[in-house]
């Protein structure tokens, strides 16, 4: 094991050296900072100093050895599993620690455990801060979309090192102080809740261009790529024409076939459900999304129930081209619904919470390196620049006219698959959220009479103000 080069001097720390802390470590290196790495597994520290040999880098797997090599007042990042970890690690970091330090949460943490352990920390003089890191293992290693929140005074202790290390668009770093208390990791839960919806819509899409179409891999990936250089164009896009186009080195087929269809989850999505519904926040594809993974892990039961139901997914008899132009379209229009419905949940929980978050940055530093970057993030961000305080991008006319452009083909797309039995659950929830979003009138006033009928809710009125309770019973 490498010793500790000089004491005292290393800019920033990080505990865990997995993947994802290794490869943020090394990229902050790679930008000239001094920084150390800790793990208890003598072999990732080693392996660490490895790889960063080149560069301005120790580590040990003695946390007070670790500790000592930190410039002072010290910061040190953790990017361990949520939970339990991150306070196994605090209190395991508190003795060594001085009033001043910083400790920085790079995991994706509950955000309501952020605002607990903030609060904590700091009235014992450590500041802590919780912040959203996005971009899988190879943003973190070469630029990842960074969401830190906290108090301002401690983001600028490492504004610089997050901003060299951060993904660049146009020159501009994708990394802001996003807002105090929890606001990073409440902004990357969301960041991980849109994610869901969209994964869910791409993999309607594939259904129904596999099953529906009867589309097979090589043309998969041939429409997943045209698709990524257009307005369609992100992250997400570009990785499944990647995925239609990788054999499996053992078998020799096509990886993709070789996938189980069962969805696993680490609860992002879910809390970003949760919080929505928490702040009567409407959500719906998000929702969905947790949903279809929790119905995609019921395999043995989907395969009975297959029996019981023998209707067999029909095969679409128009004009295939027809169809995947129209899907294209559709797509884009429930990506835009999509969006709308979690920066929609930022905007209340801003107010909410206090985060004061500003919109348009949240946009700017979600256009690169994150999962969910898009071209359609320029977009929103040119909006929220406009608008700084619009409650949901469905307000702004020339947002709206692009999605009204769209919905037609939303609507063709759900109609065709509801006709051939193919489940579009994010298609259909996108509609849905969008002609309830656009209708002045909704048939909720049942729901109020109900409610009044059953229990005595009462009920407002349309002709004039004030609290209403009917006797139903009486005829
Ligand atoms: C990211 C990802 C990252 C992680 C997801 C996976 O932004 O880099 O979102 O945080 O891959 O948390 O989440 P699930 O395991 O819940 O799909």
């Amino acid at each position: 094991m490498e010793e500790a080069k000089t004491v005292s001097r290393y800019e920033l720390g990080m505990i865990g050296l997995g993947v994802m802390g290794r490869n943020l470590l090394l990229n902050m290196a790679d930008h000239r900072f001094p920084v150390a790495g800790y793990d208890r597994d003598p072999a990732k520290v080693e392996a660490f100093l490895k790889e960063g040999a080149n560069h301005d880098v120790s580590g040990s797997s003695e946390l007070p050895a670790f500790i000592a090599l930190l410039k002072k007042p010290r910061a040190v990042m953790m990017l361990v599993p949520a939970g339990s970890a991150v306070d196994s690690v605090i209190n395991e970091l508190l003795p060594l620690m001085d009033p001043g330090d910083l400790i920085i949460d790079a995991g994706n943490s509950d955000y309501k455990d952020t605002d607990i352990r903030e609060k904590a920390l700091y009235a014992k003089g450590i500041w802590f801060m919780g912040m959203g890191v996005s971009g899988g293992e190879k943003g973190a290693r070469y630029g990842p979309s960074i969401m830190p929140g906290g108090r301002p005074e401690a983001y600028e202790r490492v504004r610089s090192i997050l901003e060299a290390s951060s993904a660049k668009v146009n020159g501009e770093p994708c990394v802001t102080h996003v807002g105090p208390g929890s606001a990073g990791h409440f902004v990357k839960m969301v960041h991980n809740g849109i994610e869901y919806a969209l994964m869910q819509l791409i993999s309607e899409s594939y259904d129904l261009m596999k099953r529906g179409l009867g589309l097979g891999n090589r043309e998969l990936e041939r429409v997943y790529k045209d698709w990524n250089g257009k307005e369609l164009s992100g992250y997400l896009m570009e990785i499944t024409g990647d995925i239609f186009g990788r054999k499996d080195p053992e078998t020799k087929k096509d990886l993709i076939d070789e996938i189980k269809g069962a969805a696993a989850q680490k609860g992002t999505g879910m809390w970003t459900s949760e919080s929505a519904m928490e702040l009567s926040v409407p959500t719906p594809t998000i929702d969905v999304a947790v949903a279809m993974r929790n119905l995609s892990v019921l395999g043995d039961e989907r395969a009975t129930a297959s029996l019981n139901f023998p209707r067999p997914v029909s095969v679409y008899k128009g004009d295939s081209d027809e169809f995947v132009k129209k899907l294209k379209s559709a797509m884009y229009g429930s990506m835009l619904l999509i969006y709308s419905q979690g920066i929609s949940l930022l905007s209340v929980a801003s107010s909410h919470h206090g985060y004061g978050l500003d919109l348009e940055a949240i946009a700017r530093i979600w256009r690169g390196g994150c999962i969910i970057r898009a071209a359609i993030l320029e977009d929103i961000r040119t909006v929220y620049r406009r608008s700084p305080s619009l409650p949901n991008l469905l307000l702004d006319p020339v947002f709206s006219k692009i999605v009204f452009e769209h919905q037609e083909n939303v609507r063709w797309v759900a109609t065709e698959s509801i006709k051939i039995g193919i489940p579009v659950s994010a298609f259909l929830s996108t509609l849905s959220y969008f002609d309830a979003y656009r209708s002045e009138w909704l048939p909720s006033n049942l729901i109020q009479a109900q409610r009044d009928f059953f229990g005595s809710h009462t009920y407002e009125r349309t002709d004039r103000k004030g609290v209403f309770h009917t006797d139903w019973d009486e005829s």
